[in-house]
Order: C-alpha cells, then structure tokens, then sequence
C-alpha cells in the first residue's frame, strides 16, 4: 500500500504546483522574518518539492538532535541544521527514493553555504511506523519534527508510539498537519487524490488526543490552526460538509500524574523569543512577568528543555500574590 502511494510524491507530484488543493501547503501562520533568512539559504531544487502545510520551528533547538518524520526532499531539515548549529544533528526519514535523492544530493551545498567543516543533516530511508527497525536508536532525540505526513500513515498510533519511543525522557514531538471535523468515510479514505492531497488521511482532531494519550504523551498542545479552502469542485462533492484544518500541535514525553497549577516566570533567555514566547495558543510568556499555568503545562515546562528557562514556584508556595490569572485566549474556538 504505502508503495503505491509512494508513487503520488515520488512521481506523480514534480513540484507543489502540481497539487490539486492547497491542503498539503497551507501555512497556518505567517512566517517571522528571521526564519525566512534561514528559508533562503535552503537550494531551490530543494524548496520545489517541499509540500509541508505548517512552519515546524520549535524554540531553544541549539544542540538539539531532531528527526523529522516524512523529510520529503529536507526543505526543514535544511531550516533545522541551521537553527541547531553544527554541535546539533538534524536526520531525515521518508519512504520515497525520488525525494530522498533530492534531499542527499544537495547536502554539501547547504554545509558550505553554512559554513559547516562536517555534515550536521542526514537522510534515512524508512517508513515512520517503524523507526527503531529503520536504524534509529530508542530515546536517541530531543525533538521530532513532522510537517504534513502523518496523515499519510495508515498506522497513526504506531507513528506516535515509535515517535514516543525514539523521543528522549523530556522530549518534544512537534509536528503540523491536517485534521478534519469528524472521522472520514471509508470512500473518503479509499480516494486516491484525496489522500495524496493530504484530505483523505486526516485524523479527526479529538481522536490525536486520544491517541496522543494511549501512547503516554502529555495531552496535546495547539499552536496554531488554518482553515483549508479545498477550491476544486470535484473533490468537495466527495467531501461533502467535512472541514479541514492545518494545524500545528506539541506533545511532549514527561511524567504524567501531577497536575498542580504552578506560577511560573520566563526569564527571557531563549534566542529569537526574548521578549515573548508563545508556547502555544493559550499560553504566551512575556519575559519576567509572573503567570500561572495548568499542571499539564507546568509538567512540561519543568521537565522539558524548557526547565532552564523558566523559575518555578512551589505550588500553593508563598508569596504567589492573587489575581496572577492564566491568559487563555480563545484559539480552541477555531478548531471545529
Ligand atoms: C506531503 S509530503 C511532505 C514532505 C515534507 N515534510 C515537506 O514538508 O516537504 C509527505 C512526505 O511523507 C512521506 N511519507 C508518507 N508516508 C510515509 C511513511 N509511512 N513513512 C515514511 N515516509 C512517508 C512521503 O514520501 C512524502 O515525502
């Protein structure tokens, strides 16, 4: 099956103009200025056949080792090494020969052009349903990335669970892709097109949360959603009244099981966000000003990579004055 549908990207697609909607490349956020810097640097053989529909741009990465999950021809991976720096790594896995051959023949360019004496990207050939037999070593990365690809996999919860697997203890799966509004039809599913698109394949967004937590992940967090226009007329009769989002979630491997809120204060240090971090849609931390956070966030920023950044206070620990509220905003409301 997965070699059939190796065919889509690996020889019916030559580049993202070939796409029938815009499921597969629609940003679900305006990208800030500094990574577009990096972008540029990316070689435009490399950037023609990127088919990612969200910007997979976690923050603190220098030194990470990060897997991107679905590397197609490494346009991310590429962004990545450069944002880890040369004492980071950055490997690619994907299933398609094509994309692969586009991602490995530009690798010197990009070294040079960053000025690297040593490789810091490779690129694996594999299926990300079976990481550990694909030669990636069990607890081995900081992030996994994925833009746009987990949809494509008929096995979501293996692709979590390997994803869980490979991750370190404090890790971080951040990854963008499409959800729809209710579980799809088996024609829907069955349709050629619509699962090249990156439609057919797409989880009901309630059903990553459940998935997310039989595999031992923190429960999801949402950074950022984007209405798909389908805008081809023949595929929206299929689709009937079923809408589709890209968006971006970050799950992360920490202990579960205490989930006091906690006052928590940024101090300012993460390179690119200094004077505000936006964790996520609910959450952004300005520099130095207190606020207080669920337990599910205070499990992950105090045991993440996140630790350094953040002072903690006790639960329930003096001195927390009142009235420091948690800022929610009303981004769940866009999801649908
Ligand atoms: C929509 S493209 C996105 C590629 C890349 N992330 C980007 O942003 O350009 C999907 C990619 O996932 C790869 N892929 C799909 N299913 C896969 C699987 N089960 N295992 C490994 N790779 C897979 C395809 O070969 C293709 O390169």
């Amino acid at each position: 099956e997965n070699q059939e549908k190796d065919d889509y990207y690996g020889q019916v697609l030559k580049n993202a103009s070939d796409l029938k909607t815009n499921a597969c490349v629609t940003p679900a956020k305006p990208i800030p200025a500094s990574i577009r810097q990096v972008l540029k640097k990316v070689h435009p053989e490399v950037d023609a056949r990127y088919y990612g529909c969200g910007l997979v741009v976690p923050e603190s990465l220098e030194g990470c080792r990060i897997l991107d999950l679905g590397s197609g021809s490494g346009r991310d991976c590429y962004m990545l090494s450069q944002l880890v720096g040369e004492n980071g790594h950055v490997t690619g896995i994907d299933m398609t020969d094509n994309q692969l051959e586009v991602a490995r023949k530009h690798v010197d360019y990009h070294m040079k052009e960053f000025g690297y004496q040593k490789p810091n990207v490779n690129f694996v050939q594999g299926f990300i349903e079976a990481l550990t037999e694909a030669g990636l070593e069990k607890s081995s990365f900081d992030v996994i990335i994925s833009n746009c690809v987990v949809n494509l996999s008929p096995d979501k919860k293996r692709v979590l669970a390997e994803a869980y697997s490979v991750l370190k203890d404090g890790g971080e799966l951040y990854f963008s892709d499409v959800y729809s509004s209710g579980r799809l039809t088996e024609e829907m599913k069955t349709h050629k097109v619509l699962w090249g698109e990156c439609l057919g394949g797409a989880l009901w967004w309630k059903d990553l949360l459940q998935l997310a937590e039989e595999v031992g992940f923190s429960p999801p967090r949402l950074v950022t959603a984007k209405f798909i226009t389908i805008g081809n007329k023949e595929l929206q009769d299929v689709l009937g009244d079923f809408k589709f989002v890209s968006a971006t979630y970050r799950l992360f491997k920490v202990p579960k099981g205490n989930t006091e809120p906690r006052q928590v204060m940024y101090n300012g240090d993460i390179r690119g966000v200094e004077d505000s971090f936006e964790f996520d849609c609910q959450y952004t931390f300005k520099a130095n000003e207190a606020v207080r956070v669920d337990g599910e966030v205070a499990a992950i920023l105090t045991h993440s990579r996140f630790a350094g950044d953040f002072t903690f206070q006790q639960p329930g620990g003096p001195g927390e004055p009142c009235g420091v509220k948690p800022k929610v905003s009303g981004c769940f409301a866009i999801l649908l």
